[in-house]
């Protein structure tokens, strides 16, 4: 398998291999191909998607639902989610949901938001009673019901046909060689040794000769599932040339029960913990299973199951990191550790380690041999809970284990035992708080003491950035309040007459927020029944390469097989934010076997610099840096290892220069913008304010999103040899732009340079201008050397490197009559696009973009709208606030409502807006819905629910008219077979696709007769990018142009021959010498705006549409579970509904991202923080609403654009805010209820970090109190 470039499990989807494990039974886990040392599968046997299925032999059933379905947009994530899918099924043929949706917690997909996926998944899984597509109607029918009786002929709710999969027939599946199989059973085992370049990895089978081992390496890391060590020594660096591998060992991994417990050796896998406790828990009386209980609960949520089937227990006990979730627990529960060094045993107490009590220290040649977990003893309760940024699959940023043991028959403390995660740089105990509170009862004076004691004892040290100390603290409490209540209500079942319990309204807050299987429904309008059965157009086409993408043969950049003396390239990145280049030194570089060369702006043959603005784009920094991670240099050598290794030691003096502008404000102190600065205005704002009664000032801050494709940006450049040529295969969705940077730095005519495009792993906007430089720096390198270089970024640098969307500061003055705005933000579009779905008569705005030592910002789904119009529907909803009227009810009276004109004075016919949103209200039930949440709140004090609508305006256009321009190129070959090709990129979104239907129709033969096989340089000269929602849009015009243009010439032969079939006429047009190849082209839209006089046609037209979204909060953590989301969208006639449908439900569960969870950080010196899965979290399926539904909406003509279609790209990302919006109504209740103030700031995203802060209590306060009181005595 090809290398793996992302950091962790989930974002190594594409070489996820599957390894049965020998033993006594054949088990079958996924793992994560990145992290599994290929020393440690001696004996398995490992299968890749490749294995599983393939077009040339049998295509599998998970890979085939999984196309059909639609479950693949641009397919990077595709053999992942098919391998966990596979896993899964061999496991267990009949899964029930819950266990499919465990499956994937460790998959993570960019662009499909998952429901498609999921639909996949739910076709082999058992049927129950509450799965919406086997059995009676899922709710969100149900409540649409009415609609669908009204166009009981119109609508369609299918995009895929169950009817058409073939069976999983488990008796076909691969079996376990039975090679290995008699390896297993006739082999003595013996000690395994493999050297590698630097590396000797030693796999013992005995305890003994792992403790010689072990006393000889004593720094050698014991390596079992390698999740710990393996980041370490790939992204920091840490070497290690020994390293024992302890898992054949029997003694580690011993599962026994014992008269007071369970033992689990220390390499038993987490997934072997987890099914190990859940079989006891249903074995054994619950009273001593308390401590089992909440072991598992930290298990379900541990990783992913592609790490815990790996990840051992003793690993994670021993690794004593600070976000261990198992540590707290198993601390608190008085765990007991067997620990082993050469004649040496000894058993201590987990708790010891953390606690700080006796001989606490595990010495270098000791190793872990098992863990005995107790029974809980009757009166002793335990519970662990974690707080992380994403429900599943994320670190922890606070967890905890807890364990009380009362005096028998009364609520006295006998042992109170409280550790905490991720407070500090370990597991820490709260040792003073039990011993204070032993002999306590438990009651509200104790918990108070004991939330006091704990704020003293545990300290939180400020991170550099200061940020999470105040939430942190916050959870801490939090926490041991969840427990006081837990404990009070298990009290109750003891002895109810003493024991009263919680109060009911606190009874929900002892229930986690848990993943469910998600019900969804999507409606489209059907095709006219006189439409012709080969006619694709309008049908829910599956993505063309969708059987590719879940079979693995769809090929990427990194696919691409070897060129001879192909070379690698890594980039030496700049580690300050401004600062002057003293020197670079590349010695010891040299050094490093296989390095051919250290390349730099001097081995630019002509240009470096790129003004498209008036600040450059640079390829290699030549004297200064302008920001942390600015390419200085690359180097290439025979292998991306020993490039990156070389990388690493380029040596770098700086000299720092002032100023450093990091953020918005430091841009607004030094006044450093771009230009030119933009201003719309409308009406009369001065006169207007003079009237007004009431005027709101606000101020919201958005932050930046990474754009997070699967495929990191990749580029094979190929010297040809002859006449400069150059192939340049770049992932990219602009190759005419890579064609024109490649050829100016090369300083060769464009007609040198070959750019080819097959398809793209994900882009989103970010793979426009940085993959040109990006592209220049490796065709520099293969010009410098004469070879093929290949350059693929890894996660953390692609990151680092290149920027995501504009963070925006949106400043607003309001007053609630006139909403008159004075905004002030960083992008000139955004202007355009900010008024959303409302007349504004008096407006003015400005918009400054900000010149930062950040990486430059670029394109991302949206383009500034999603900010904009966040910034919008803010005030709308402080205006409500203000006024007391619900916010749907502002949202209402300020919509436009008939042919008006926008704030630059381009007509505009609202229609379809109007009906989006009533339909919206209508499909969602808003009001009777609104209504049960304020019941639900009104009887639940620490979980609140929140909804909320929004409506959506979004223009389509790109301001200009050469930007829309675009062409096609189609050949018809005498078999009758046709090669189609154009401008636009496959990157998803299933261009491609789309194309192939137009041409079908225009040409009236099946898509089957019809190939794609490349965007090119070569074909299509000067497309322009595929951005902005637009590539269907004047592809497809081009492509129907071309395919009109054949048909003219072929009707002759058609009218004489009407009977005649398609290749009978091919072959006679041939023998006619009729050319069989055609361009088409398509000018583009007559766009334009006038800045001066703030005035114009800057789009050609509108798409509309509405979402409302339920949430419920915990307000003790923040956290958040998305309950519902009913999206009603006006896409026009939809080309294809599956293919719209994915791009609305992806861009939304992306706006969920950007609004609620994904937050980028920074150290004060501008290093970003946040590179990789592990740092940055995007929405994975826990996220997504257990109910969703989108509905396309009906009757909706398009005059504008190919075949009555509407771009739709962009527009649904921004309605991800109704999530925000729906999370800042659970919050107003919050503080209604408790009588905060009305006017609040939330910025987004809208973390639980922000949740929890707003939702302020007894506990915040108290956190509020002790920290003053950290300061003063800092200070002091
Ligand atoms: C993507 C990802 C997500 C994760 N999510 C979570 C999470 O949500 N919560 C959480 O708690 N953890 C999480 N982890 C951490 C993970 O649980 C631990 O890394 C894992 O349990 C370590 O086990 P291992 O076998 O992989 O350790 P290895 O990497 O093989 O070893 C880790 C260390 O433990 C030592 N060691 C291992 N076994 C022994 C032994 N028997 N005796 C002495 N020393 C030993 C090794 O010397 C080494 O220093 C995550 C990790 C990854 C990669
Ligand atoms: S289809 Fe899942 S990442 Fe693109």
């Amino acid at each position: 398998t090809s290398p793996c470039y992302q950091l962790k499990s989930q974002l190594c989807p594409r070489q996820n291999p599957q390894c049965h494990m020998t033993g006594e039974k054949t088990g079958h886990y996924s793992a994560n191909a990145c992290l599994l040392p290929i020393c440690c599968l001696y004996g398995a046997a490992v299968t890749t998607v490749e294995g599983v299925g393939s077009t040339e032999t049998r295509v599998h059933p998970v890979q085939e639902r999984l196309a059909k379905c639609h479950g693949s947009q641009c397919g990077f994530c595709s053999p992942g989610m098919v391998m966990s899918i596979y896993t899964l099924l061999r496991n267990y043929p009949e899964p029930t949901p819950e266990q499919m949706i465990a499956a994937l917690a460790g998959n993570l997909c960019r662009c499909t938001g998952y429901r498609p996926i999921l639909d996949a998944c739910k076709t082999f899984c058992k049927v129950s009673s509450s799965d919406d597509r086997n059995t009676g109607l899922c709710p969100l029918v149900a409540n649409s019901l009415p609609l669908l009786v009204f166009f009981l002929f119109k609508v369609s709710t299918s995009l895929f046909s169950i009817d058409e999969f073939q069976p999983l027939d488990p008796t076909q599946e691969l079996i376990f060689p039975p090679e290995l199989m008699r390896m297993a059973e006739n082999q003595p085992k013996r000690t395994l040794f493999f050297h590698g370049e630097r590396m000797t990895w030693i796999s013992p089978v005995s305890l003994d000769e792992l403790l010689d081992l072990k006393a000889a390496h004593p720094k050698a890391p014991l390596v079992v599932g390698n999740t710990g060590v393996g980041p370490e020594m790939k992204f920091r660096g840490v070497f290690h040339p020994v390293v024992i591998a302890p898992a054949r060992i029997p003694d580690l991994n011993v599962v026994k029960y014992t008269e007071d417990g369970l033992t689990l050796g220390a390499a038993c896998s987490l997934s072997v913990a987890k099914d190990v406790l859940t079989n006891a828990i249903s074995e054994f009386p619950e009273e001593k299973t308390k401590v089992f209980c909440a072991v598992l609960k930290q298990l379900r949520t541990l990783g992913g199951e592609q790490i815990r089937n790996v990840a051992s227990l003793g690993g994670n006990i021993i690794s004593r990191k600070s976000t261990s979730d198992l540590n707290p627990v198993l601390a608190a529960s008085n765990c007991v550790l067997s620990l082993a060094s050469r004649g040496k045993k000894r058993r201590i107490p987990l708790s010891d380690i953390f606690a700080g009590v006796g001989n606490n220290t595990i010495t270098p040649e000791e190793i872990l041999v098992s863990v005995h977990i107790p029974h809980s003893r009757k009166g002793e309760y335990v519970c662990a809970f974690r707080q992380a940024p994403r429900r599943e699959n994320a670190l922890s940023i606070t967890n905890a284990g807890m364990r009380v043991l009362f005096e028998e028959g009364t609520d006295i403390i006998k042992d109170l035992s409280i550790f905490y995660g991720g407070a500090a740089s370990t597991t820490v105990c709260a040792k003073q708080t039990c011993s204070a509170l032993t002999g306590r009862h438990w009651n509200e004076q104790t918990l108070d003491e004991a939330c006091r004691l704990i704020l003293k004892e545990i300290a939180v040290p400020g991170s550099a950035s200061g940020e999470k100390v105040d939430y942190k603290k916050t959870l801490i409490i939090s926490f041991f309040y969840r427990f006081f209540l837990e404990v009070l209500q298990s009290l109750k079942t003891t002895d109810p007459y003493h024991y009263p319990g919680i109060p009911v309204e606190y009874g929900s807050v002892l229930q986690d927020f848990k993943t469910k299987m998600p019900q969804s429904i999507q409606i489209y309008q059907d095709i006219e029944p006189d439409q012709s059965p080969q006619d694709p157009v309008g049908r829910p086409i599956m993505h063309q390469s969708g059987i590719k993408h879940a079979t693995g043969e769809a090929v990427y950049i990194d696919d691409l097989p070897s060129v001879d003396g192909e070379l690698f390239l890594a980039v030496v990145t700049s580690s300050r934010a401004h600062a002057k280049i003293v020197s670079i030194d590349t010695s010891e570089a040299l050094k490093v076997p296989g390095v051919f060369d250290v390349i730099s702006a001097h081995d630019v043959p002509a240009t470096n610099e790129f003004y498209y603005s008036d600040d450059p784009e640079i390829v290699f920094a030549r004297n200064k840096v302008i920001c942390v991670g600015q390419i200085v240099c690359a180097v290439v050598a025979d292998s991306d290892v020993h490039a990156k290794q070389a990388a690493a030691k380029v040596k770098i003096e700086y000299e720092v220069l002032e100023p450093v502008i990091l953020t918005i404000e430091e841009a607004i102190k030094h006044n450093s913008f771009f230009e030119p600065k933009r201003k719309l205005e409308q009406g009369n704002v001065d006169q207007a304010f003079e009237t007004v009664d009431n005027i709101i000032e606000g101020e919201i801050h958005i932050g930046g999103q990474e754009h997070f494709y699967m495929e990191t940006q990749s580029v094979l450049a190929v010297p040809k040899g002859e006449d400069k040529e150059m192939d340049v295969y770049v992932s990219t969705q602009h190759p005419a732009v890579i064609q024109e940077m490649v050829a100016a730095s090369l300083g060769v005519p464009a007609n040198r340079i070959m750019c080819h495009v097959k398809r793209v792993g994900g882009a989103f906007g970010g793979k426009l201008l940085k993959s040109g430089l990006l592209a220049s720096v490796a065709a520099v390198a293969a010009k410098k050397t004469g070879r093929a270089v290949r350059f693929i970024l890894s996660r953390g640098d692609d990151m680092l490197i290149t920027g995501g969307r504009h963070p925006f500061i949106g400043k607003y003055k309001v007053n609630e009559k006139y909403f008159n705005v004075n905004l002030k933000e960083v992008a000139a579009v955004s202007l355009l696009k900010m008024d959303n779905a409302y007349k504004i008569p008096n407006l003015r705005c400005w918009a400054y973009a900000c010149k930062t030592n950040l990486p430059s910002n670029t394109a991302f789904r949206g383009f500034g709208f999603p900010q904009s119009a966040l910034v919008t529907e803010t005030w709308i909803t402080e205006v409500a606030d203000k006024t007391g009227l619900s916010p749907e009810k502002i949202r209402e009276i300020n919509m436009y409502k008939e042919n008006e004109q926008t704030h630059f004075k381009q007509k505009l016919d609202p229609q379809n807006l109007i009906r989006c949103w009533n339909e919206c209200m209508e499909k969602s039930a808003y009001y009777s819905r609104k209504k049960a949440a304020n019941e639900f709140n009104k009887q639940n004090y620490w979980k609140k629910k929140g909804i909320a609508i929004v409506p959506l305006k979004f223009p389509f256009g790109l301001g200009t008219r050469y930007l829309s321009q675009a062409s096609a190129l189609v050949h018809i070959y005498t078999d009758g077979s046709v090669l189609l090709t154009h401008g636009g990129i496959e990157m998803g979104q299933g261009i491609h696709t789309k194309m192939i239907q137009v041409a079908s129709r225009e040409l009236n033969i099946p898509m089957s007769s019809i190939h794609f096989c490349e965007t090119s340089t070569t074909t299509v000269p000067n497309a322009c990018a595929s951005a902005g929602s637009a590539g269907t849009d004047v592809n497809g015009m081009a492509v129907k142009d071309a395919c009109q243009t054949l048909l003219k010439r072929l009707q002759p032969i058609i009218n004489k021959n009407p009977k005649g079939t398609w290749n009978e006429w091919i072959k006679e047009a041939f023998e006619q010498s009729v050319s069989l190849s055609a361009t088409g082209y398509f000018r583009g839209y007559n766009e334009n705006m006038d800045w001066e006089k703030g005035e114009g046609q800057p789009f050609t037209y509108f798409l509309f549409g509405a979402a409302c979204s339920e949430v419920e909060i915990n307000c003790l953590t923040g956290d958040h579970k998305n309950l519902r989301t009913d999206i009603v969208m006006d896409i026009g006639c939809s080309i294809n509904p599956a293919v719209d449908i994915g791009q609305i439900e992806g861009a939304f569960v992306q706006g969920i991202g950007l609004y609620t969870m994904e937050e980028l950080k920074y150290s004060p010196e501008g290093v970003l923080y946040t590179r990789g899965p592990d740092q940055y979290k995007i929405p994975a399926v826990c996220d997504i609403p257990e109910q969703f539904s989108v509905s396309l909406l009906s009757s909706s003509q398009n005059p504008h654009a190919i075949y009555a279609s509407k771009g739709i790209g962009e527009a649904g990302l921004f309605l991800g805010c109704s999530v925000f919006f729906a999370l800042r109504d659970a919050v107003t209740s919050v503080r209604n209820e408790r009588g905060l103030k009305t006017t609040f700031v939330l910025n987004s995203p809208l973390t639980a970090e922000q949740i929890r802060a707003s939702c302020a209590d007894d506990f915040t306060e108290m956190v509020t109190e002790s920290w003053g009181g950290v300061c003063s005595s800092v200070s002091g």
